[in-house]
């Protein structure tokens, strides 16, 4: 921890006056959305506050991904965007941070001159010096290098939710699918002590927040750091996660299908705290697909582990991702994921178009299934999973479902919203009071991404 982290938060730290204010943009993941909450964390240590809007803020972070191309590319637009600001108010500092800043480093310097920092993922702890460095000389740089094992352990950190709490268990990645850009921006696999992870549970739980999100890239892979020889698992993880006196949900993702062992099915079904929700990314009904992609399962393995969960935990919902248009996917290969989905029947999708990444191997075979096809398999895909979706939803019409409450609705006012515990998004009448409560709601209608229901009370009185 730095000096300037002990300054009061009425004023900036040293080497930060005239900056008061600060805004960042987050793309990406659950673990990018996290990383902004420790990235405000920090900056909020420093003594600056949220700024309203872009055009107040005196420091503004990009808090970017890099997962497809499309997504990386927004990043330079945004900074296109932010030029003007910049050359308004020439003392803004301007950040790039998370995956993209890992993958072009410097690059981004050349690309966009006006950018003052540049911040990858496992860098958090470079922040305050980034800025300051920023300020004196401009260009401030801090990437990891993929061959540190070292992950910083953040105490500040500014959660978006007053409900739920994401807590990482484990950073990077050391799966290495074909197309998938992960392991390099964010780096091989770190796990957290387990010491570190309950602990934080329970500052989280002292803090009201009672729903807990175990985050990791590959969650299911977690081991103990110490290595060999210490008895834990995730499966181990996750019963004591789900123990901590005051939790009363646990959710974890991201899951992998080759490491998703029964034992953990076990731990759902034993533990009351454990949400019935599973997202478990398949990517492709294809065993040949599969097999190039470098998942390590075959469908047949996929559809057995989704059996025994179904079976266990019978109100289980479950969410994956696939992606159409890999390289060399035939009609008929595509064709087998449509036969998947029908037979899976999952409660959501996550659907991409294959997308090349810089370093990974699949980006050195042809992409040869043209942007047509993969946009007419897209929809075909997107098309199949609306009427499924439709379906699972009206038959929830009528039930009573318990929703934690998190917070005002987006869509109207009076209204508020919540989660299931099999992560149905629910919309129902109500007020800010009743954040952090657990209320019995009938539903009411479905729609096809969300859920409208009135509390169990409102039907009695
Ligand atoms: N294990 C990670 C996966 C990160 S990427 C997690 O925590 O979710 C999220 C999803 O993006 C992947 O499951 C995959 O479906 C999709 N994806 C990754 N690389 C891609 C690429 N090159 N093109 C298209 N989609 C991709
Ligand atoms: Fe990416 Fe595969 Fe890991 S999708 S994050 S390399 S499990």
């Amino acid at each position: 921890m730095g000096p300037a982290r002990e300054e009061s938060a009425a004023r900036p730290a040293a080497g930060l006056e005239g900056l008061s204010t600060y805004r960042i943009e987050t793309w990406g993941c659950q673990m990018n959305e996290h990383d902004s909450e420790k990235m405000a964390g920090v900056l909020q240590s420093l003594g600056l506050r949220a700024a309203p809007n872009v055009e107040e803020a005196d420091v503004i972070l990009l808090n970017t991904c890099s997962v497809r191309e499309k997504a990386a590319h927004k990043v330079f637009t945004r900074l296109g965007q932010l030029k003007r600001h910049k050359t308004a108010r020439p003392h803004t500092v301007l950040g790039v941070c998370g995956c993209v800043a890992q993958q072009e480093q410097e690059r981004i310097f050349a690309r966009a001159p006006y950018v003052d920092l540049v911040m990858g993922p496992r860098r958090l702890d470079a922040l305050p010096e980034l800025i300051e460095d920023s300020r004196r000389r401009r260009r401030a740089l801090a990437v990891f290098d993929p061959k540190e094992s070292l992950v910083p352990e953040n105490e500040e950190v500014l959660r978006v939710s007053r409900t739920r709490a994401y807590v990482t268990v484990m950073e990077g990645c050391n799966k290495n699918c074909t197309f998938c850009i992960v392991p390099f921006t964010r780096g091989r696999e770190v796990c957290r002590a387990p010491e570190a992870i309950l602990g934080e549970a329970r500052r989280c739980v002292a803090g009201g927040l009672i729903e807990i999100e175990l985050l990791g890239q590959n969650v299911n892979a977690w081991h103990h750091p110490g290595g060999g020889g210490q008895p834990w698992d995730f499966t181990r993880l996750l019963g004591a996660v789900a123990r901590v006196p005051g939790v009363r949900r646990v959710r974890f993702t991201t899951s992998h299908p080759l490491h998703f062992k029964n034992s953990i099915i076990e731990a759902m079904a034993a533990h009351d705290a454990i949400c019935h929700h599973l997202h478990l990314p398949v990517q492709s009904g294809s065993n040949g697909i599969l097999g190039r992609m470098h998942r390590g399962y075959t469908r047949e393995q996929y559809m057995d582990r989704v059996a025994r969960l179904r079976e266990r935990i019978p109100d289980v919902t479950l969410s994956t991702d696939i992606i159409v248009g890999f390289p060399g996917e035939t009609d008929h290969d595509f064709e087998l994921t449509m036969e998947m989905v029908r037979l899976v029947r999952p409660d959501s999708i996550f659907s991409f178009i294959y997308s090349p990444r810089p370093d990974t191997p699949a980006a050195e075979w042809p992409d040869d299934v043209s942007p047509a096809t993969k946009k007419d398999r897209l929809h075909r895909l997107q098309r199949l999973q609306d009427e499924i979706q439709m379906e699972k939803h009206r038959a929830l019409e009528g039930s009573l479902m318990e929703v934690l409450v998190d917070g005002p609705s987006s869509r109207k006012p009076g209204q508020v919203c919540g989660r299931t515990s099999q992560n149905h998004l629910v919309n129902l009448p109500g007020d800010p009071s009743m954040v952090g409560r657990f209320v019995p709601v009938k539903v009411t209608h479905a729609g096809l991404h969300s859920l409208t229901g009135l509390p169990e009370s409102h039907l009695t009185s």
